[in-house]
């Protein structure tokens, strides 16, 4: 483990921080029931391999699940559950933690049922079964999606108590698929062509439009997430992968593909999707995720739960424009900051872990940390943000997080000016 990049924390300085609080476990003691007494799973055999044919976690993880806003969830046919990051570790969101938003509920989709067209402006119109495309050379690449509504419901002032809420409509997981530009190889895509427009087999039917160029540069089609067939919930069983740019792009359960000269304006480019600037204009075709963290540990629903001494401040990271070169985090509101410890792979467009251990002294804090990206955007603070976009957007705000830790270790969600 380097160190050299954290001037404050040797390896020395951190082992001697914690052999010097003293109070990272207690003095055993001769009483200690979970010591003395003989625990249930040891007196009796557990349970056989035919118990569990796909493994489920401890009962005691049972906090560690989806979660939706009442209030923001008229029907829960077309809404959205949240990652519950403050319960994860390293970069990968396990598959059945992923946030879920959907249009028209969640398509039970027949593999053998499932066509893949692509039309328009191409020389051949070709229909891909599931077969055909696990016939093309496949890629393994690892990739956070961001909703373009992460975070929105933040804009005009501190609003919903826990990261999963806050910041939970992202994940991050291992796609297998297929590279988009061979199937549109196959189909010869017609020179005048410029766009692409992806479409659900959904209710909702969902569709956006994409440029030609992104579509042929790193769009993925894929049909395995972290190892394994993709969860209904996510497309089953194919959607389209677009690194770095916003989820609302990354159709699922995707039945055809058309390629165009223009875009196409559908509802999830025009009325929604768009960000409304102050004095009536929108942005449109935004379609890259900005650099952006937050700090999951501690967290309202993460509280400290000792009374001070040695403490592991934990985070995530994520850039739609790249990967990330550093994150800086400040227990004061933003007056101090520190480097945070980027710890675990670094891959582009994908979910950064970073730590930062600190000696709490029991007083109160207000966490904040700031990411930097690999061409050198800096998260803004809210008032930065909101100096440029507005109050009326909802979509990409990527602003620094606070969250103030009380006396007693409890966190809430705040805003400092
Ligand atoms: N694709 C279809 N077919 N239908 C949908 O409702 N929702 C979009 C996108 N793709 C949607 C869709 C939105 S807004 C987001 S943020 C992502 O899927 C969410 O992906 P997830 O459910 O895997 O988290
Ligand atoms: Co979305």
């Amino acid at each position: 483990m380097a160190n050299s990049d954290n001037p404050t924390l040797s390896r020395r300085a951190m082992l001697g921080g914690v052999a010097g609080s003293a109070a990272l476990a207690t003095v055993a003691r001769a009483n200690d029931p979970a010591i003395t007494e003989m625990q249930e799973w040891t007196q009796y055999l557990g349970d056989g391999v035919d118990a569990a044919p796909y493994g489920v976690p401890s009962e005691y993880e049972a906090d560690a699940v989806r979660r939706d806003v009442p209030w923001l969830t008229a029907d829960p046919v077309s809404s959205v559950n949240f990652t519950p990051l403050h319960k994860l570790e390293g970069i990968i969101t396990p598959n059945g933690l992923c946030f879920e938003r959907h249009h028209g509920g969640v398509a039970q989709i027949d593999p053998a049922m499932h066509r893949l067209m692509i039309n328009g402006l191409v020389d051949k119109p070709l229909v891909f079964t599931m077969e055909d495309i696990k016939r093309f050379p496949r890629e393994n690449r690892i990739y956070f999606l961001e909703c373009a509504a992460n975070t929105g419901m933040e804009w005009r002032g501190a609003q919903l108590n826990g990261c999963q809420f806050t910041h939970g409509m992202v994940h991050c997981v291992m796609y297998t698929g297929v590279p988009l530009r061979y199937l549109l190889e196959e189909a010869g895509v017609k020179t005048n062509a410029k766009w692409i427009m992806p479409e659900g087999a959904d209710a909702s039917a969902m569709t956006r439009s994409i440029p030609l160029d992104k579509a042929l540069d790193d769009c993925l089609i894929a049909f395995a997430m972290n190892g394994e067939a993709l969860r209904p919930e996510q497309g089953y069983p194919l959607r389209i992968v677009v690194p770095g740019w916003e989820g609302n792009m990354w159709v699922k359960w995707l039945r055809r593909i058309e390629v165009g000269d223009e875009p196409w304006h559908h509802r999830e480019e025009t009325s929604k999707y768009t960000d409304l600037l102050e004095g009536g204009k929108a942005r449109r075709f935004t379609w890259e995720m900005d650099v952006k963290s937050v700090i999951t540990n501690p967290s309202p629903q993460a509280p400290i739960t000792h009374e001070k001494g040695h403490t592991v401040l934990s985070g995530l990271a994520w850039s739609g424009r790249g990967n990330i070169k550093r994150v800086d985090v400040s227990i004061d509101g933003g007056r101090n900051w520190r480097p945070a410890r980027i710890d675990g792979p670094s891959h582009d467009k994908a979910l950064h872990r970073f730590y930062h251990e600190f000696d709490w002294d029991g007083s109160p804090l207000l966490l904040q940390s700031r990411a930097v990206d690999s061409e050198g955007w800096v998260q803004p603070t809210k008032d930065a943000l909101r100096d440029v976009r507005g109050t009326e957007s909802i979509y990409h705000n990527n602003s620094i997080q606070t969250w103030h830790v009380r006396k007693g270790g409890e966190v809430e969600n705040v805003e400092v000016g």
